[in-house]
């Protein structure tokens, strides 16, 4: 991997000077997966991301075993993986069940996962579209109290395979009521890909009218239609800093139809690099863990940036 290519740094005004990468691989990455990867290569994975600099990793879910089973191990993977300084390693929650369950293995930030559309409330937490805020409402009173930091996603943002398009003062409206409910930050997710950059704008631009702070906002592309990148760009370019990614391309949510992988935390460091925006990770070493994990999973990694440099 010496003399490898390298995007030549042009930075770009109008973009912030530093982005954090919400890495989702270990959670987003792994609960797609037909086969249970073992609770030692999701321990050595996060290692492994840790070392390349990823600060924030977005361990495990604390969803019900029975329907996502690939997560099933949540409790003894943070027993046996080693939570470093100065990492922060968030968890899926989506009940009070779940919290109790993410308390006894100490973690200190977790994120609960709203749906914009009543059909994906139904099909992914078996709940309405206003269930799901009762279903939160005492989730985040309880982590706060507990001194916790609550991330709040909403999925389905910019379209629905069973709804089709969904307004985005749709999704603000629900952005909204998980801000209020006390939610620090609030990830958009295009949980089916279909996204495009002026679309981005317009989540974005409702989402601000309706009151939800720019700075707590987060977006969470799908690649499935090949747009993960460029929504990224328009959403820096509207001025979200923290930007979700999963190492490899790994991800999909098997609650929805159509969803494939996340924008590869890969193809989104040579975009950073490429603009000169800060971001703390090491690619080489980043690459070299998607191609062991690729390895693991036993198919090649479908993000194009670990396809250029692993060879
Ligand atoms: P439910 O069946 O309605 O649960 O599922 P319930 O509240 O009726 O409880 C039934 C039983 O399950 C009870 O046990 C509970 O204790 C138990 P019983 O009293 O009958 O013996 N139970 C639990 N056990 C362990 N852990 C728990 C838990 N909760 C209940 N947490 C529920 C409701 C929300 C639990 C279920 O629908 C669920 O787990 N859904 C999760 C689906 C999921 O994980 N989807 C993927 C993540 S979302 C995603 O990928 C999108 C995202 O990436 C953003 C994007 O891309 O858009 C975040
Ligand atoms: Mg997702």
């Amino acid at each position: 991997m010496r003399n490898r290519p390298l995007p030549m740094t042009r930075p770009t005004v109008g973009l912030p000077e530093q982005v954090t990468i919400y890495e989702v691989g270990p959670r987003d990455g792994l609960q797609n997966e037909s086969a249970v990867v073992p609770v030692a290569v999701k321990a050595a994975f996060l290692d492994r991301l840790a070392d390349a600099g990823l600060a924030v990793l977005e361990a495990t879910s604390f969803v019900h075993p029975k329907w996502v089973p690939q997560l099933a191990d949540a409790s003894e993977l943070l027993s046996v993986v080693e939570r470093r300084a100065g990492i922060d390693y968030p968890v899926l929650v989506p009940n009070e069940r779940g919290l109790d369950r993410a308390l006894e293995a100490g973690v200190g930030h977790i994120a609960i996962f709203a749906s914009a559309t009543e059909t994906f409330a139904n099909r992914n937490l078996n709940r309405t579209l206003d269930e799901q805020f009762a279903m939160f409402a005492p989730v985040v009173e309880r982590a706060r109290a507990e001194g916790l930091r609550v991330r709040g996603y909403i999925s389905m943002c910019f379209g629905d395979p069973w709804e089709g398009a969904v307004e985005p003062k749709q999704v603000a409206a629900v952005g909204r009521r998980l801000v209020e409910m006390g939610c620090g930050q609030l990830s958009l997710g295009d949980t089916i890909g279909t996204g495009t950059p002026g679309h981005v704008d317009a989540v974005i631009d409702a989402c601000v009218a309706d009151g939800v702070p720019l700075g707590q906002l987060a977006v969470h592309f799908h690649d499935t239609y090949g747009q993960a990148l460029s929504n990224t760009l328009a959403a820096l370019r509207k001025g979200v800093t923290t930007v979700d990614a999963s190492a490899g391309g790994l991800g999909g949510c098997p609650y929805a139809e159509s969803a494939t992988g996340n924008l590869a935390t890969e193809d989104l460091v040579w975009m950073l690099d490429g603009l000169g925006i800060e971001h703390g990770v090491d690619l080489d070493a980043l690459v070299a863990t998607s191609v062991w994990m690729a390895q693991q999973l036993g198919r090649p990694s479908p993000s194009r940036v670990v396809r250029a440099l692993a060879g």
